[in-house]
């Protein structure tokens, strides 16, 4: 697997531009192979959560790795019921004794719920007690991020959405850029369903390259984060291989104009 590049956060944390999301990944045997699959592919960025119910098989791995534990970048979140000051202080305890870490990468506020600026608060008290390297949130739109940045010190490091051609969120992009706020991709290949498109079709077989692979090159080009899911090998590797062709502008151009604000999971707008 070529190295992958890191992305420098605004407080100077660098994290890998490519990881992998275990979102829906059984736990048990698939989770605990799967990310030992990644990892012995070089893969060195895991995306959970507690959500997903798989914390403790990814700490299985990662122990199993042999891989030093500052080589890697490992991400979880706090759930929506988990959320408030002294349950999230909890919550995140539960999420490190079950990765079986002593510090985590990233924790993110996984959706924008009411009192989530409470929550950010506990966010910033692990932050500044150096239990986590970097914090962020998850599904904020420009309006929960105006709302946070009102009331917090610490700008997010990282704000995770959901974002692939067909939901090119360019003026969220442009939002968090002006404030220095990384954006990372979730179901960037949204989940397959549109894998058979041939513009990504076209442009793929002018580099010899699968549509997914375009689509991650995409994100890579727009220096968007991103964090692909697969429980295959094959396909782990396939992701990967992003790092040695480049898109031209009008590839790009082409690619953005896919967009149709299609989702494949909820939308915050409706949440809250
Ligand atoms: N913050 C949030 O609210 C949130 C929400 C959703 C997801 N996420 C994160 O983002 C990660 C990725 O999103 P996702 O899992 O929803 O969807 P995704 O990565 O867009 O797509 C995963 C699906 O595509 C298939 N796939 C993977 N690589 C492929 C390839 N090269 N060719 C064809 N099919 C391929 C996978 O199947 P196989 O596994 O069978 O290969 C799986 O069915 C999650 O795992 C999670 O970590 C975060």
């Amino acid at each position: 697997m070529c190295e992958v590049p890191l992305v420098e956060l605004h407080n100077g944390v660098k994290i890998p531009q490519l990881g992998l999301g275990v979102y829906k990944v059984e736990k048990g045997n698939e989770a605990y192979q799967t990310v030992s699959t990644a990892l012995s592919s070089g893969y060195r960025h895991i995306d959970t959560a507690s959500f997903y119910d798989n914390e403790i098989e990814v700490g299985n791995a990662i122990k199993d790795s042999g891989i030093s534990r500052e080589d890697l970048f490992i991400t979880t979140k706090v759930w929506n019921d988990e959320q408030g000051y002294e349950k999230t202080l909890a919550a995140f305890d539960r999420s490190l004794s079950k990765l079986q870490l002593e510090y985590v990468d990233l924790y993110l506020i996984h959706w924008p719920v009411p009192g989530f600026q409470e929550t950010w608060k506990a966010l910033e008290k692990l932050y500044t007690d150096g239990r986590v390297r970097a914090i962020g949130v998850s599904n904020f739109m420009k309006r929960h991020l105006e709302s946070l940045l009102e009331t917090s010190s610490v700008v997010p490091m990282i704000n995770q959405i959901e974002f692939h051609p067909k939901l090119f969120l360019n003026d969220l992009q442009d939002y968090c850029k002006r404030n220095r706020i990384q954006l990372q991709a979730w179901s960037p290949l949204a989940r397959g369903r549109y894998l058979d498109n041939q513009t990504l079709i076209d442009t793929g077989e002018k580099y010899g390259k699968t549509p997914a692979q375009v689509i991650l090159r995409w994100d890579i080009q727009h220096g968007v984060v991103t964090i692909p899911k697969s429980v295959h090998k094959s396909r782990q590797l396939e992701n990967a291989d992003i790092f040695d062709f480049q898109l031209t502008e009008e590839d790009m151009e082409r690619i953005d104009e896919l967009n149709e604000n299609m989702r494949v999971g909820s939308d915050p707008n409706e949440l809250y």
